[in-house]
């Protein structure tokens, strides 16, 4: 039961010492989220992991985020991910080899400008890589903007990829909407190059299944139940969504919003189910309502963190096992850190 594996973590932990940090995304079930060190969006815990000192960061968060903790850990470090199967299925939606093949056709079309590609954290180590070597970088929802405003003092347009969402409301947010064109990589009539090249934003078709459930009724709905309550929503919500909203931001940005509401203010967060109920939690003077209702926005590659697996990487850490170690391969380590580092230094 619960209590008898929360023992076991604790005994674990303290005889585990300094030797290690456990990181964990706000996503994180409350089981996760209460042996954490640290709790917060990609962004900060992409500096938490920066910063470590640990032998070992236990990551409680999905494939890519523990790669790119990883690539900016010592050598001598290890990071671990309590489960394998943790994949953000936004990160598959933009593989390196699809890429590199789209990159020739659309580069090919513009041959007298630089193209800057931006990958979303939310993406594949060897991704990252690629961008770097194209002079690109690697952003979060929380710097994206910061991002788009780096590539555009540097080249002429950008490629933004994988989420489309967070693309076009970056676009938004800094005036550029009517620059934005497509890239459906999946598209079996095939993408006019020269066409797309026509506007300075190209997006890659990918997006967030659970962000994208979000729709602009939901808002509506909301809003007549509760005239008085207000909304903040995630940057992968689709555009009429952000749009709706009283609010837009990186999961860091929705909990800095309830901890500086006001007792008895109402909140509606459009964001996966997690968030709302840690908020509600945390902050009982605020009235946290899940924007979706009842219908349950759960991410599935966030929920595969098991704290049955985090007990057994712990145990099995004090036993002198090593399980679950995420390494990326040293040919695509370097590069991937050119494109974090240029995101840590923006
Ligand atoms: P944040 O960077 O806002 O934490 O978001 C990560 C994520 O996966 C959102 O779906
Ligand atoms: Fe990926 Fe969406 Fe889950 Fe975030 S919420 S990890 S983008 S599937």
């Amino acid at each position: 039961d619960e209590a008898e594996r929360t023992e076991r973590i604790e005994a674990a932990l303290d005889e585990l010492g300094d030797d290690v940090v456990i990181l964990g995304h706000n996503y994180q079930r409350r089981e996760i989220v209460e042996h954490a060190d640290f709790v917060g969006d990609s962004y900060q815990l992409s500096k938490e992991a920066a910063n470590a000192d640990a032998d070992y960061v236990i990551f409680g968060g999905v494939t890519f985020m523990a790669e790119s903790a990883d690539i900016i850990t010592d050598d001598s470090q290890s990071v671990i991910l309590p489960s394998m199967e943790a994949s953000c299925p936004m990160a598959g939606m933009a593989e390196a080899l699809q890429v590199d093949a789209a990159w020739a056709e659309i580069t090919g079309a513009a041959p007298d400008e630089e193209i800057i590609p931006i990958t979303y954290m939310n993406s594949y180590a060897d991704l990252k890589a690629f961008c770097a070597e194209q002079g690109g970088l690697v952003c979060t929802s929380s710097n994206a903007h910061k991002a788009f405003e780096y590539a555009f003092e540097k080249g002429d347009k950008v490629l933004f990829l994988p989420d489309k969402h967070l693309g076009e409301n970056t676009a938004y947010r800094l005036g550029m909407e009517d620059e934005i064109a497509e890239w459906d990589p999946w598209d079996p009539e095939g993408k006019d190059a020269a066409e797309v090249v026509q506007n300075d934003i190209v997006l890659w078709d990918g997006y967030c299944q659970v962000h994208e459930r979000f729709s602009e009724s939901h808002i509506e709905d909301l809003r007549e139940r509760r005239p008085d309550a207000n909304v903040v929503v995630h940057p992968e919500c689709r555009r009429e969504v952000v749009e709706a909203a009283d609010v837009v931001g990186s999961t860091a940005t929705i909990c800095e919003v309830v901890e500086e509401a006001d007792p008895g203010d109402a909140w509606a967060i459009g964001t996966e189910i997690h968030l709302a109920k840690h908020l509600d939690r945390w902050h009982p003077d605020v009235e946290v309502l899940p924007l979706c209702g009842d219908a349950c926005m759960d991410c599935n590659a966030m929920r595969q963190i098991d704290p049955n697996y985090l007990t057994w990487v712990l145990e099995e850490l004090v036993a002198g096992r090593e399980r679950n170690v995420i390494e990326v391969a040293p040919e695509e380590k370097e590069l991937a850190q050119v494109a974090l580092d240029r995101m840590l230094e923006i």
